[in-house]
């Protein structure tokens, strides 16, 4: 019993030290809260010495810590992760217990405890579930911007804009969307919409067969590409079948011809069957009159309905 009393007593000596110390310095920068706690933030218990400031000491070196609880008796110190602000409702009566917390006042340099604590979300390591936990952890002033965000506690942080009037959250602002994907904003996270021209991945990342090396797809061969794959718009005469627009080749005239000279929209189709990436594209005129299309633009499709003009410089190519 007598042991008790005394440990009692060190630990109020040791709370109104603190509380001395603080008035001293005009510091509202840190607080505590007698006979209070915060409940179910706690990541980290430890044993301290009687009478010592390890607790504190412990608290402002980590930067995860927002506040302390500190129980009493047994010297043991709880660091937790929020704050009461943050979350009120788990701010609870513990008669064994006191409740610290880094203040409001970051920064504050006449502060014997300079506390340059962390605010809630502006860290990796300290994210906050919500726009509103951070509001209500760090008070009014805190202004729209980038903050770490957890809101499903899944353990990973994601960098997120807060809209504080609307609290509106935005994950788009720092996404890994590539290949012109475009970044959807979703209620926990975000996702990437990729772009039409094959591309997969979480990230759109993974792109569609890339041939290591440029070489011909085959069009020279109808083993590689039938006939049936060689397809046109129009076609001039049976001398001039789609098909015998290969390179090379020696049925017909040796070339595809459209029914006139003069319709733009005329074109010969090529369907390589798997999905290529086109790095080259080789013409040559037919073999008998030494005619040859002096130019021509080139679309191309994944799926034969949606096609893509392929441009250099974001102007179609010649
Ligand atoms: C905050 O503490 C809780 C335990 O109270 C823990 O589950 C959570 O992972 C901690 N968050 C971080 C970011 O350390
Ligand atoms: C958020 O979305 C990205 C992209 O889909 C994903 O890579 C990341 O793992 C997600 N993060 C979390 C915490 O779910
Ligand atoms: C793919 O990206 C290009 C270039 O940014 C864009 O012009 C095109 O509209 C996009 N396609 C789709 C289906 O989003």
């Amino acid at each position: 019993m007598a042991g008790r009393q005394a440990s009692y007593f060190t630990a109020l000596f040791f709370i109104s030290l603190v509380f001395r110390d603080i008035a001293s310095q005009q510091c509202h920068g840190i607080y505590s809260i007698y006979q209070m706690m915060l409940k179910g933030h706690t990541y980290k218990t430890f044993k301290t010495t009687p009478g010592t400031l390890e607790c504190i000491e412990a608290c402002l070196a980590d930067d995860r810590c927002q506040s302390f609880n500190f129980v009493m008796f047994l010297a043991i110190c709880e660091l937790n992760n929020r704050t009461k602000e943050a979350r009120p409702e788990d701010f609870v009566k513990d008669e064994k217990r006191y409740y610290m917390a880094k203040g409001l006042q970051r920064g504050d340099r006449t502060c014997k405890y300079r506390i340059v604590g962390f605010p809630l979300g502006s860290i990796r390591e300290l994210p906050a579930e919500s726009c509103e936990e951070i509001e209500a952890s760090e008070g009014r002033q805190v202004v729209n911007g980038n903050y770490w965000l957890d809101s499903t506690r899944s353990g990973n942080s994601i960098f997120a804009r807060c809209d504080m009037k609307t609290k509106v959250v935005d994950y788009c602002v720092k996404n890994l969307c590539q290949n012109d994907a475009k970044c959807v904003n979703r209620e926990t996270n975000y996702s990437c919409a990729c772009n039409s021209s094959g591309w997969t991945g979480k990230y759109c990342e993974k792109g569609f067969l890339l041939l290591k090396k440029c070489g011909p797809v085959g069009v020279t061969d109808r083993n590689a590409i039938s006939d049936a794959r060689m397809t046109a718009s129009t076609v001039y005469d049976t001398r001039f079948y789609p098909y015998y627009g290969r390179l090379h080749e020696n049925r017909g005239y040796g070339g595809w011809c459209p029914r006139t000279v003069s319709d733009r929209k005329d074109y010969l189709q090529v369907d390589m069957d798997t999905m290529l990436s086109v790095c080259a594209v080789a013409t040559q005129g037919e073999r008998i009159n030494n005619e040859w299309t002096t130019s021509y633009k080139l679309q191309l499709s994944t799926d034969g309905v949606t096609w893509s003009v392929y441009e250099e410089t974001s102007t179609a190519k010649v």
